[in-house]
């Protein structure tokens, strides 16, 4: 009898896979390929040794693809109906379970859980459900499968009754919220979502306290774990790639410019996000402003660098808050600006080869955010830094559980303490600020990319 099961060994989803595509004026398809840690932990094993990437079409171009057959090879796409994918990805997941795990929300007016989240939480399933049976398509018998994030909570307990002989893993890369925030959802969504996660025998997370938060959930939720196992894995930054592309020839072009927008003989603040709310550029912004208020010798003498790249633009309230941003630099520059000095430059256009270049020159990183799962760009900067650099960091950030001794640690709501915490950093002395940064790149590169995939792979394993 011909086997039901597919081929792949190794198998992980995720909403967003490792390449996206465009359609060109000339109706070709161009793809293009991302990076980051599960890039090099499934590159680590390839597709000739039966590794696959299941992953969600988010353009009209990834459509395309799917449509047009021209698949990479070790990856499949789902072709799931947009208005489908937009109530799961835009409603549920960026809406709802990314505000609850941030602790985003403004509650005396939300959120709000009426028919239309219930409708949004159909396609949740459904959207769920498409990754489930695809994974149970594909996989060997007795394959690993490693499910990816927020987006895909159901899928391991969908999967499990699809294909008992799985090995199946979830990795969180969020934090995860506190059992009294986490309530707020309606209590059948809540077990949900828990139980869906449980489904899996072993679940990830990059801290201890987002592990202990959900331990906590299932606890007062669900009864407590059942079998399901828990791990932490503080995914490292990439010290070998980092170093090698921060040395290359647009690298030193893009430091050059942007010395000269920072001006000779000024030190540079810099911050690197995406626009998200979790992120607190606003508040980064008005401590900057405080620190100009307070400690008026550093005018003319210091200059924000803020890299805000846009992203989730479907969001209204995305949309707002990259609006506020740009609006605070403005008054900012306004307010405090010479005919020679622009005290906050500010960069909403993706450049990731700017992005090194302001990592090698920062005198100071403000990494401020609300929550943040781990928070790589505090990992990054010390990587990559030339003379060394003093890194001001959320106490609320996943990286302050390896980092926090050698940081400036802030409070991400104080922005007069924020403010302090610019002064004592930029008045850090030159040795004292390259030892704190040799310690913190040993730290931030402990566990590099590709071993922290291949060590949730060993356990599930084992
Ligand atoms: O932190 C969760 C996460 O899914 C990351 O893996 C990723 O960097 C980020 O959010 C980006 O989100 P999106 O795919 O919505 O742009």
């Amino acid at each position: 009898m011909a086997s039901t099961f597919g081929a792949a060994q190794v198998l992980v989803a995720s909403n967003r896979g490792p390449v996206s595509y465009e359609v060109g004026h000339d109706g070709a398809l161009h793809a293009k390929r991302g990076g980051g840690g599960l890039v090099s932990g499934l590159s680590a094993i390839g597709p000739e040794a039966g590794a696959l990437w299941v992953c969600s079409a988010l353009s009209d171009g990834d459509r395309e693809a799917v449509r047009r057959g021209t698949g990479e090879k070790g990856v499949r796409m789902l072709d799931i109906p947009a208005a489908v994918h937009a109530d799961a990805y835009n409603g549920i997941a960026n809406s709802v379970l990314w505000f609850v795990h941030h602790m985003l929300y403004q509650t005396p007016l939300e959120p709000v859980f009426d028919a239309e989240f219930r409708r949004q939480w159909a396609s949740y399933e459904e959207y769920n459900r498409a990754f489930a049976e695809a994974l149970a398509d594909e996989a060997a018998e007795g394959a690993v499968a490693i499910v990816q994030d927020y987006h895909l909570t159901l899928v391991p307990g969908m999967l499990r009754e699809l294909r008992p002989d799985l090995r199946i893993g979830h990795f969180s890369h969020t934090p995860w919220a506190p059992v009294d925030y986490f309530r707020m959802l309606p209590d059948d969504i809540a077990g949900q979502i828990l139980r869906g996660m449980l489904g899996a025998d072993r679940l990830g997370f990059l801290t201890r306290r987002w592990a202990e938060a959900f331990t906590s959930c299932c606890d007062a939720l669900v009864g407590g774990l059942g079998g399901t196992r828990i791990g932490v894995h503080g995914l490292g930054a990439d010290a070998e790639f980092l170093r090698r592309r921060s040395r290359e020839a647009d690298v030193d072009e893009r430091m050059a410019a942007l010395r000269a927008e920072i001006g000779a003989g000024r030190k540079a603040i810099v911050r690197v996000d995406r626009t998200e709310l979790s992120k607190n550029i606003v508040r980064g912004l008005l401590a900057y402003r405080q620190l100009l208020a307070d400690r008026p010798e550093w005018r003319e003498r210091v200059v924000h660098l803020a890299f805000a790249y846009p992203s989730r633009q479907d969001l209204a309230v995305y949309r707002d808050y990259t609006a506020e941003v740009q609006r605070l630099a403005q008054e900012i520059n306004a307010e405090y600006g010479t005919a020679g000095w622009t005290p906050v430059v500010l960069h909403v256009k993706d450049d990731f080869a700017r992005s090194l270049a302001a990592y090698r020159l920062a005198d100071v990183a403000l990494v401020n955010p609300i929550r943040d799962g781990m928070n790589l760009v505090a990992k990054e900067v010390p990587v990559v830094s030339d003379e060394g650099c003093v890194l001001v960091l959320s106490r609320e950030a996943g990286a302050y559980e390896e980092l926090g001794e050698d940081a400036v640690v802030v409070n991400p709501y104080d922005v007069a303490g924020t403010a302090a915490a610019l002064h004592e950093a930029l008045s850090v002395g030159a040795a004292e600020r390259a030892e704190r940064s040799k310690r913190l790149a040993a730290a931030a590169t402990a566990l590099p990319p590709e071993r922290w995939f291949l060590d949730q792979l060993e356990a599930l394993r084992g």
